[in-house]
């Protein structure tokens, strides 16, 4: 366990380095939704998903945070593992943006990143069956302003049938967060699981190509304008432990299996194809701490960005605790950090810590969401934090076999049963405040 506090630290390297312009802090969606019906691709469209890239002014990023036993800059290496204590920093390149800086209060998480410079979007995961709950929804718009729809984006539910398409459950989401004004990621275009079943037995390269790119073309379509980041692929990578550890290779998907590696770049230029201005990720679990994956995800994704594939961002889905990786914040800013140097912009994408079999202690779990979330905010190229769920009760973790939580709560998120804040989400809000 580490107790880690990196403002001050990475305060101190990143003006030494050259306090330049930042990156986009929250985008700003833009025109009114596309409509469309099922059959052809694409809408046309407007301008949508304008930056913001308010510049920061330098500072501290506030003060309060003492500096500590371990550090965590890095460089754009060749992904080494490095000791967990003072990771030193590379070239990279280019200089780091300057520190992002806290408000000075605020009452909730939303207003802490709407009030941050540059602001930091503050996301949930957004399930349909949530927001048939007021309790729910009160909660998850008064304290957030980004929405990831949980599962209602997924192939299986937009495409269950070849050429088919079933919008309703998304354009919920989608319409409850733009009527709250919150802006929402696409989740996700390409990705093994939650296939429909005749598209996870298909076969031929020519065939998946086609189906692929009929995919992406008609859901990017349909939502364009109203969305402004997308997960065009998601978890490309697997290991033989679900931490990140043992023989990382890509995963044997219907999509690699026909096309190869090269599916990957395929994606991400139909996607860009479709879409000009929205921001395109590739978002992996496990690949937040010092392991083999996130070296091979490193590796693969600068080779993406070697080739002038058109991806924007990588988001750490931040699942911490058996079966996935655990992750200090030192370790998660070494990760956000080189990904950051090859000129994307990064998001903790899919935050939760589970606490099943008490793998993860209480003081764990308060140090990880604090450090963790620091890691982000203290860098302007992390745009956003998203929060896997609202409450403990509703956390897909409960009922996950793998996670070994029995029927128990898993606690892992920021509110419990009735709503209420936890000490995570005071965690949250220090780090988020500098303090
Ligand atoms: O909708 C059906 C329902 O009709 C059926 O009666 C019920 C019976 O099990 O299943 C329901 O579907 C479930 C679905 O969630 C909606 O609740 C699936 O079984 C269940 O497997 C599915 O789990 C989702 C999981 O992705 C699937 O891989 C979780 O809710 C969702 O939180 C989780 O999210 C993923 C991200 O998309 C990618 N990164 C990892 C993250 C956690 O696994």
């Amino acid at each position: 366990m580490r107790t880690t506090s990196l403002t001050f630290l990475f305060s101190a390297f990143l003006c030494a380095a050259g306090c330049s312009d930042g990156g986009d802090g929250a985008g700003e969606t833009g025109g009114a939704g596309a409509t469309s019906g099922s059959g052809g691709a694409g809408a046309t469209s407007g301008s949508g998903g304008a930056t913001t890239g308010t510049s920061a002014t330098t500072g501290s990023g506030s003060g309060g945070a003492a500096a500590s036993t371990s550090s965590a800059t890095s460089g754009s290496g060749g992904g080494a593992t490095t000791s967990t204590s003072s990771a030193t920093s590379g070239s990279g390149g280019s200089s780091p943006a300057p520190a992002r800086v806290p408000a000075a209060s605020a009452s909730t998480l939303r207003e802490a990143g709407e009030k941050a410079n540059p602001p930091l979007l503050i996301g949930a995961a957004i399930s349909g069956g949530g927001l048939n709950d007021n309790n729910y929804k009160r909660v998850a718009a008064a304290e957030h302003n980004y929405v990831t729809a949980e599962n209602e984006m997924k192939w299986d539910a937009l495409e269950p049938n070849p050429g088919q398409f079933s919008w309703g459950a998304a354009d919920n989401i989608v319409n409850w967060a733009r009527s709250n004004n919150m802006k929402v990621k696409g989740h996700t275009l390409v990705w093994h699981s939650q296939l429909p079943g005749w598209m996870n037995s298909m076969t031929g390269a020519t065939q998946v190509e086609q189906a692929m790119r009929r995919h992406i073309e008609n859901v990017m379509g349909h939502f364009k304008d109203r969305l402004n980041h997308w997960d065009v692929v998601n978890e490309a990578v697997l290991t033989d432990s679900d931490t990140g550890v043992g023989n990382p290779r890509m995963r044997p998907t219907v999509f690699f299996n026909a096309l190869g590696e090269r599916y990957l770049d395929l994606a991400f230029q139909i996607a860009r194809e479709q879409d000009p201005t929205a921001k395109l990720y590739y978002n992996d679990y496990s690949i937040d701490a010092r392991n083999e994956k996130a070296d091979f995800v490193y590796e693969m994704v600068k080779g993406m960005v070697e080739r002038g594939v058109p991806i924007d961002g990588v988001g750490l889905q931040m699942h911490i605790g058996p079966p996935n990786n655990e992750a200090g914040g030192a370790d998660v800013a070494y990760n956000l950090r080189r990904f950051a140097d090859l000129g994307l912009e990064v998001l903790i994408s899919e935050m939760d810590i589970n606490r099943c079999g008490d793998v993860v202690t209480a003081d764990e779990q308060l140090t990880y969401y604090h450090d963790i979330v620091e890691a982000c905010f203290v860098m302007p190229e992390c745009v956003g934090i998203t929060f896997w769920g609202i409450n403990d009760g509703r956390s897909w973790l409960n009922s996950w076999s793998t996670a070994r939580c029995n029927g128990r709560s898993s606690e892992s998120l920021l509110f419990n049963d009735q709503y209420q804040k936890k000490e995570t989400y005071n965690r949250v809000m220090d780090a988020l405040l500098g303090r």
